[in-house]
């Protein structure tokens, strides 16, 4: 077990941020090279959750910006550089390799950290996003040709997945539904309760109407996975509902094994660290929920 992952797992570290992060980039050279997974606040845990079962022997350092969610709404400006500034403090704490595991920030701030930003930080360092894996999978398994997306309305209003699963399959028809209210369901623990009901029919109901041959809808957003009772509840049996972290974590998988140079650089203690820039206390309350096992974060400063 690496010494300082340990202690920092075991131990309450909140508001001692700074000499923790120090500590741990100054054990980057020492290959401390934790998979940083990152999302606007809780739901990239559902991927974080995915990827610990496939790919259980990395160390991964968790990185929720709960102080600035939902991403959503906001412009892709400000997606840009809240996902730049998250980026950044991921790789000062060792990361080689960061996934957005949001897809808004996917959506609106993979392009320009892959082409621009990279370049001028580290060439070598890698940073991987959820839709690109999640618009192969959906266009293999759909048989009518006909696909769903619900996402948050930066998600959607960026037409990304509508621009990739048409660059991989030109003949498949793509609807989307921005569902503007689930994320705040879901961050507001409002999610098992009645008052989703209505949000969360109201928006299957104008996806599902659109076109009665569709076969395949894809949750495209990481915390709409929280919501999957009410959306099974609300979805007739013959559409498929694909949540996406099983599709990271075999699409991270299949990247580590085509690119053995950086999966040689990520370290496998089997540790996961995570950092929150709300309050950890309300954070770890929730995340577990999300993860399913007992969270204890440390709040970041950003
Ligand atoms: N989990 C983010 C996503 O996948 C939620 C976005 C938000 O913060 O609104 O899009």
């Amino acid at each position: 077990m690496f010494p300082i992952l340990h202690r920092i797992q075991t131990e309450n570290f909140n508001n001692r941020l700074e000499p923790v992060a120090r500590i741990i980039s100054m054990q980057s050279d020492n290959k401390l090279s934790p998979i940083g997974v990152f999302d606007s606040g809780f739901g990239g845990l559902t991927i974080l959750k995915s990827l610990t079962e496939e790919l259980s022997e990395y160390d991964y350092i968790y990185l929720g910006d709960n102080a600035r969610t939902p991403y959503g709404t906001r412009s892709f400006e400000t997606v840009y550089q809240y996902t730049l500034e998250c980026v950044k403090k991921l790789f000062s704490m060792g990361c080689q390799l960061v996934i957005l595991a949001c897809n808004t920030a996917s959506a609106k701030a993979l392009r320009s950290i892959q082409q621009k930003d990279l370049a001028m930080i580290d060439p070598d360092r890698r940073v991987l996003g959820v839709i690109r894996p999640s618009a192969e999978e959906i266009g293999k398994l759909t048989k009518t040709g006909v696909v769903g997306v619900l996402g948050t309305n930066g998600t959607v209003q960026s037409e990304s997945y509508v621009l990739e699963i048409k660059k991989l399959f030109p003949d498949v028809n793509v609807y989307q539904e921005a569902c503007p209210m689930w994320v705040p369901l879901v961050e507001n623990n409002e999610y098992s309760g009645d008052g989703a009901n209505y949000f969360v029919k109201k928006h299957l109901d104008n996806l599902i109407q659109r076109d009665s041959r569709l076969d395949t809808i894809i949750l495209g957003c990481t915390h709409y996975p929280l919501l999957m009772d009410k959306i099974m509840k609300y979805t007739p049996p013959h559409i498929n509902i694909i949540s996406q972290g099983e599709i990271v974590a075999k699409s991270l998988k299949d990247y580590l094994h085509r690119h053995p140079e950086m999966e040689q650089r990520c370290s496998k203690n089997g540790s996961r660290v995570y950092f929150t820039t709300e309050s950890a206390e309300h954070f770890d309350q929730q995340a577990s929920v999300f993860s399913g096992e007992p969270v204890k974060s440390i709040h970041l400063a950003l």
